[in-house]
C-alpha cells in the first residue's frame, strides 16, 4: 500500500475517489458526489446536455454574455484601470469570452486567471486564447480554488474580479454555496468584484424537463458515473439496472437527481459489497434554483453587497454583481 506522502497524484486521486464511493455507498442515505460526473465520457455527455433544447441554462448565460458583457466591462474599467480577473471553473471560456473582449476594447489593463482542476483545460486556455484575443496576458492556475485563490493573492496586490458563472453554484445546496461564497470574501479585499450566475426559480416543469431531456442525455450522464466506478474501482454495476429519477421542488427550488435501484441487488467495489433495496435511491445531484431575494440574502449572509443584476430576457437565469464589503 503505497503511504500518502510517496504516492503519485494520480494514485492519490484515485484513493480519494474509492474513499468518497463508498463513504457515500455505506451511508444510510445513498449518495455519490456529481463532482465525479465528470470524466472524458463525462464532459462529452455534459457538452450534449448543454446543447440540447429542455437544457436552457447554457444558452441564457451566453445570451447574457453575448448582449451585456459590454455593459460589465465599462462596470470593472471604472471600479479599477488594473485589476486581476480569475475566472473559477472556466470551461472553455466560451461565455467569458465575450466579456475578455470587450475589457480588451475598453483597453482595461488586466491579467485572466482561469483556475480549474484539470490540467487539460487550463492548457487549452492558456494556448488558444491568445490566438483569438491577440494580447491578452493569461495565467492559468490548476487546482482547487481557494488554494489557487490564495495563490494569486501572493502575485499581485492588484484589484480582484472574480467569476463564477455556469450555475455552478447551484451544484451546492444553499448552506453550502453560502459558506464557498463566505471563503471567496475571505480571499478578498474589501471592494472587489464578484461575478455569480444563478438560475432561477421558474415554470417548475421548465426545470425538471432541463434535467430530464427527451433524448435520455442527463440520464446517461448520471448513469456513467456507475461505469466510471466499474473501470476505475473495479466494480460491478449494472447500470439497466438502475433508473434516473430527477424531482424538483418549486418551494424549496432543489431540483436533485437520483439513480433508483430497480431490483434488489449488491454490487462489488474491489473486495467490499454494497447491498441495494429494491426502489433504493442513490442521490447524485443537486441543482439548486434561486429567487433574486435568494441571491441577495446569500450576498448579505456571505459579506458581499449586491451592486448589478445581468438578466437574459426570459429572467430565467441571473448573473449578479457583488461587491466584497469590510
Ligand atoms: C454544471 N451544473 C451547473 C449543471 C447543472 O445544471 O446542475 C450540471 C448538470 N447536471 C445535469 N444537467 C446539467
Amino acid at each position: 500500500m503505497l503511504s500518502v506522502t510517496t504516492a503519485t497524484p494520480a494514485a492519490r486521486r484515485s484513493a480519494h475517489f474509492r474513499k468518497d464511493v463508498l463513504d457515500g455507498l455505506r451511508a444510510e442515505n445513498k449518495y455519490l458526489s456529481s463532482k465525479y460526473f465528470y470524466d472524458e465520457t463525462g464532459d462529452k455527455l455534459f457538452q450534449q446536455i448543454m446543447a440540447c433544447p429542455e437544457y436552457y441554462p447554457t444558452r441564457c448565460e451566453m445570451e447574457i454574455m453575448q448582449h451585456q458583457s459590454g455593459r460589465m466591462a465599462q462596470f470593472f474599467a471604472e471600479y479599477s484601470p488594473s485589476f486581476d480577473l480569475i475566472e473559477l471553473g472556466p470551461g472553455d471560456a466560451s461565455k467569458s469570452w465575450f466579456l475578455l473582449r470587450e475589457l480588451q476594447k475598453e483597453n482595461a489593463a488586466f491579467t485572466y486567471y482561469p483556475i480549474d482542476i484539470s490540467s487539460q483545460v487550463i492548457g487549452w486556455l492558456e494556448d488558444k486564447l491568445p490566438v483569438t484575443l491577440p494580447g491578452i496576458h493569461v495565467r492559468g492556475l490548476n487546482g482547487e480554488y481557494m488554494e489557487k485563490m490564495h495563490q494569486v493573492n501572493t502575485f499581485s496586490p492588484n484589484r480582484k474580479i472574480v467569476l463564477f458563472m455556469g450555475a455552478n453554484i447551484g451544484n451546492m445546496n444553499v448552506t453550502q454555496a453560502t459558506q464557498f461564497c463566505r471563503q471567496l470574501h475571505d480571499h478578498l479585499q474589501p471592494g472587489d468584484l464578484l461575478l455569480i450566475g444563478f438560475d432561477l426559480k421558474k415554470n417548475p416543469r421548465t426545470i425538471l424537463d432541463a434535467y430530464n431531456d427527451r433524448q435520455g442525455i442527463t440520464r446517461a450522464f448520471n448513469l456513467n458515473l456507475l461505469r466510471r466506478i466499474n473501470d476505475e474501482l473495479t466494480a460491478d454495476f449494472d447500470p439497466d439496472q438502475f433508473e434516473h429519477y430527477p424531482v424538483y421542488d418549486p418551494g424549496s427550488g432543489a431540483c436533485k437527481s437520483y439513480l433508483i435501484s430497480r431490483i434488489a441487488q449488491e454490487v462489488h467495489i474491489g473486495d467490499k459489497t454494497i447491498f441495494f433495496r429494491e426502489n433504493e435511491p442513490i442521490y447524485m445531484e443537486i441543482s439548486q434554483k434561486y429567487s433574486l431575494e435568494e441571491t441577495e440574502l446569500m450576498a448579505v449572509q456571505a459579506g458581499f453587497e449586491p451592486i448589478h443584476t445581468f438578466f437574459d430576457s426570459k429572467k430565467w437565469f441571473a448573473d449578479v454583481l457583488w461587491q466584497r464589503q469590510a
